[in-house]
């Protein structure tokens, strides 16, 4: 594994939805170094989830894959009830799983439509209605962390930023946006955090038309004024520190890592 280990998260439970591909991956293998027991749930490709759990556990970390599809309220309750079986607990929830099905808007079916949003929206609020319950059971545990738990969307620019040819995507993601701030009011009485990452153009499988050849690359980088592309642990970096106290104070926010894709680029010179 790369990156630093520290201790920041040492002895928290953290389940990753859609951990065996991309950013969801990268984040189990940063919360890991940073001391969490990471559960990688998959849906497909079994084999990655359980090829990261050895590798996690060869760095000295804790790690358990687990089915589940997002989308689905039995596979959710199943998938914490084993999870909170074996660690006792969870401390954090990463909603990483997603999925484009892109078509332009008249063509839209709506089986597009309502497979974006079941995974996308639906998912994260299955899982997190599963980890709250769990978080409001437990309290405030204080040797682990000041907060109850901690909940960590994965949201993206286009939670603010409109797509043509992904409406379902893009309302999906402005979905992420407004949930995420409405469980966050409403659970931080009970000192529990939720908080969103919109990341920018991150190369991953999801987006691989973007980046996969020089012509496209060129073209996604003219949307980039930090002119690079990201990378999943960019993202990784901002999830532990959400999943950590060095953000207590920090709630309902949706934190953008993005290399100043939402700054406009157009307007740098021109407007
Ligand atoms: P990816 O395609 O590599 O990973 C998506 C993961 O979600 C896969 O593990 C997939 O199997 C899983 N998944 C799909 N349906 C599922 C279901 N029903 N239940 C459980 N897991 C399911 O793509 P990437 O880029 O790693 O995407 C992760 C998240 O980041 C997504 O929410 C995506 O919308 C978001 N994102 C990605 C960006 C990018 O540029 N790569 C930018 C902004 C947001
Ligand atoms: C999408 C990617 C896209 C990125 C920037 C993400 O939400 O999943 O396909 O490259 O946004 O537009």
């Amino acid at each position: 594994m790369s990156g630093k280990k520290s201790d920041l998260l040492a002895g928290q439970r953290a389940l990753v939805t859609g951990a065996n591909s991309g950013i969801g991956a990268a984040v189990a293998r940063g919360l890991a170094m940073a001391g969490a027991k990471v559960v990688i749930n998959y849906v497909v490709n079994e084999s990655d989830a359980i090829k990261l759990v050895n590798e996690i556990e060869k760095s000295g970390g804790d790690a358990m894959a687990l089915y589940g599809d997002v989308s689905h309220e039995g596979d959710v309750q199943a998938m914490f009830n084993q999870m909170i079986d074996a660690w006792g607990s969870i401390d954090i929830l990463v909603n990483n799983a997603g999925i484009q099905r892109d078509a332009p808007f008249v063509d839209m079916t709506l089986a597009q439509w309502n497979k974006v949003m079941d995974v996308n929206l639906t998912g994260q609020f299955l899982c997190t209605r599963e980890a709250t319950k769990e978080f409001v059971r437990r309290g405030v545990v204080t040797e682990l962390s000041c907060a109850a738990g901690k909940v960590i969307c994965m949201s993206s620019v286009h939670e603010v930023i409109p797509w043509a040819g992904h409406v379902n995507y893009a309302a999906s993601k402005g979905g992420v946006m407004m949930f995420m701030q409405s469980v966050a009011q409403e659970l931080a009485h009970q000192k529990i955090r939720v908080n969103g990452i919109a990341p920018g153009a991150i190369r991953t499988p999801i987006n691989r038309n973007a980046w996969e050849t020089p012509d496209a690359e060129a073209s996604l980088l003219k949307l980039i004024p930090y002119e690079r592309i990201g990378d999943p642990a960019d993202i990784a970096k901002a999830v532990v520190w959400l999943a950590s106290d060095e953000s207590d104070y920090v709630t309902g926010t949706t934190l953008f890592v993005d290399g100043g894709m939402t700054l406009y680029p157009g307007f740098r010179e021109g407007g």
